[in-house]
C-alpha cells in the first residue's frame, strides 16, 4: 500500500474502524494507524484465509474486508466469501479483471457495444483489427496503469507491436491467458471516470473526473479535473449507460470506478473497476464533494449502506508531472515561494539517481512530482496547475 497514493483514504478508515493489515512486508508508515498486521502473500486468498484465521484466534473479531489494490480485489474477494463476510461476489469482480470477460457480459446484455476480439498471435489480431476496422487498441488483458495498452493505426503497426503487448508482464498480475491480447476498436472521444456507490442495484454516480492523456499513442494518465458543477453528472443518458454497465455485469454491491470515453455514438465503457479510483481521484473527490470513498468502501465492507453527505462545492485537480525525455534525477526542487495559494499538495515522487523512462518502457513510475489545487471552476484549476508545475523543477543528474 503506497503511503501518498492511499495513506489518505487509510487515514480516514482508522478514525472510525479498527485496522489490521495484510501486507506483503513490515508496515511502516501505516504502524500508527493500525492495530496489528500480518506478513503475508495478499495475492493468495488461502495463505490469507490460514492468516486470517490466526487473527481471529487471538480474540480479534474480523468483521469486514476492504481492499483497494487492483490486483488484489479478487484474493480479497474470495477471503471474504470464505469468511462468510459482505464482498462483491468474486466471479463478478473476475469480470471486471478480464477485459475481454467485461467485454463479452456487457455484450450479452446489449449494454455500451464495444466491437473487441482476444487474440493469441499476430495473425489472430491482423484478422480481428481487419473486422473491427483501424485504428484499433491493443491492450493486456489483465493488466493495470495502461501497461502495454497501444493505438495501433495499420497493419505495419499492429505486426510490429503485437509481440511486446502480449509479452507484457507484471509481477502481481497472476492473470494467464492463452489469447492474452485484446484488440478493441478505438473509441473516439474524451475520457471521463465516474466513481459511484452501488446498493441493491441502484448505481449513483458520486463524483466524475475528466481524465487528461499524454503520450500517444500510449495512454498514460498525466492529470484529472473533478467538477461538482459537471453536467455530466446529470447526464440521462451517461445515467442510463452507468446502471446498464453495472446490471450487466451483476454488479449490485460496492464502491466502483468506471472509466467511459464519449463518443460520437455515445458514452461507451473503457472497463470497470471493483474499487474506488486510483491516482487520488477519491481525494480530489473529497475536496469537491465532501464523501469519502474509504469510509464508504468500509461501510460496504461491514454490509452497511454507506452514507453519502454530498456538499459540492467547486473544482480541484492534480497533474502528475514527467521528464521531457529519459532522465536520470539529480534532483526536484519545490520553489514554495511561487506556488499558488490554491495549491492543496505538492508531492516529489522520484529519488536522486533514480531513473525515469517515459512510456512505453515505464509509466507511473516515471513521474517526478505531482500537484493538486483547487479552484471555483476546472479553468481557474488548469491556471493553478500551470503557475504551479512553473514552480518545480526537476534537475537532471549523470
Ligand atoms: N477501446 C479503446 N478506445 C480508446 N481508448 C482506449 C480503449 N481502451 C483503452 N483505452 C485507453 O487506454 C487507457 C487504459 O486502458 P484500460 O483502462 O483498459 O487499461 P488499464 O491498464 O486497466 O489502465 P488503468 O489501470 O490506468 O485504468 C484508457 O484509460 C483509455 O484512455
Ligand atoms: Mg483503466
Amino acid at each position: 500500500m503506497a503511503a501518498l497514493t492511499r495513506g489518505y483514504m487509510l487515514q480516514a478508515v482508522a478514525k472510525e474502524h479498527r485496522i489490521w493489515v495484510f501486507k506483503e512486508e513490515e508496515p511502516t508508515w501505516e504502524q500508527s494507524l493500525i492495530c496489528g498486521h500480518t506478513v503475508v502473500d495478499t495475492l493468495d486468498h488461502q495463505a490469507m484465509l490460514r492468516a486470517a484465521h490466526d487473527v481471529a484466534e487471538r480474540g480479534i473479531p474480523i468483521s469486514g474486508i476492504l481492499c483497494w489494490d487492483e490486483t488484489r480485489i479478487q484474493p480479497s474477494a474470495l477471503l471474504a466469501e470464505n469468511l462468510g463476510l459482505p464482498t462483491m461476489s468474486p466471479t463478478v469482480v473476475a469480470t471486471c479483471r478480464d477485459k475481454l470477460a467485461t467485454r463479452n457480459a456487457l455484450q450479452r446484455h446489449g449494454a455500451t457495444p464495444v466491437h473487441a476480439v482476444a487474440a493469441r498471435d499476430t495473425r489472430e489480431a491482423l484478422r480481428a483489427a481487419a473486422t473491427i476496422g483501424y485504428p484499433v487498441v491493443l491492450k493486456p488483458r489483465a493488466l493495470v496503469g495502461s501497461n502495454g495498452t497501444t493505438l495501433v493505426t495499420d497493419p505495419e503497426h499492429l505486426t510490429a507491436v503485437f509481440e511486446s503487448v502480449a509479452t507484457r508482464s507484471m509481477p502481481e498480475v497472476r492473470e494467464r491467458f492463452p489469447d492474452p491480447v485484446v484488440v478493441e476498436e478505438y473509441l473516439d472521444g474524451p475520457e471521463i471516470s465516474v466513481d459511484s456507490l452501488c446498493w441493491e442495484g441502484e448505481v449513483t454516480p458520486v463524483f466524475m473526473a475528466r481524465k487528461h492523456l499524454g503520450f500517444p499513442p500510449h495512454f498514460e494518465e498525466v492529470g484529472h479535473t473533478v467538477d461538482a458543477a459537471d453536467p455530466l453528472l446529470r447526464d440521462a443518458e451517461l445515467s442510463r449507460a452507468l446502471h446498464a454497465a453495472h446490471a450487466a455485469l451483476g454488479l449490485s454491491h460496492g464502491w466502483t470506478h468506471t472509466e467511459w470515453r464519449l463518443t460520437a455514438r455515445g458514452p461507451r465503457l473503457v472497463e470497470i473497476n471493483a474499487r474506488s479510483g486510483g491516482d487520488l481521484i477519491p481525494y480530489l473527490g473529497r475536496l469537491v464533494t465532501g464523501v469519502d470513498a474509504a469510509l464508504a468502501a468500509a461501510s460496504l465492507a461491514l454490509g452497511e449502506r454507506p452514507a453519502i453527505p454530498l456538499r459540492p462545492q467547486g473544482a480541484a485537480a492534480i497533474r502528475f508531472l514527467y521528464p521531457e525525455q529519459d532522465t536520470v534525477v539529480g534532483s526536484v526542487q519545490v520553489d514554495r515561494s511561487r506556488l499558488p495559494a490554491t495549491v492543496e499538495l505538492v508531492e516529489i515522487l522520484a529519488a536522486p539517481g533514480q531513473e525515469l523512462l517515459l512510456p512505453p518502457a515505464a509509466h507511473v513510475t516515471c513521474r517526478y512530482a505531482l500537484v493538486i489545487v483547487t479552484g471555483d471552476t476546472p479553468e481557474q484549476c488548469a491556471e493553478a496547475l500551470g503557475a504551479a508545475e512553473r514552480a518545480v523543477s526537476l534537475v537532471p543528474g549523470s
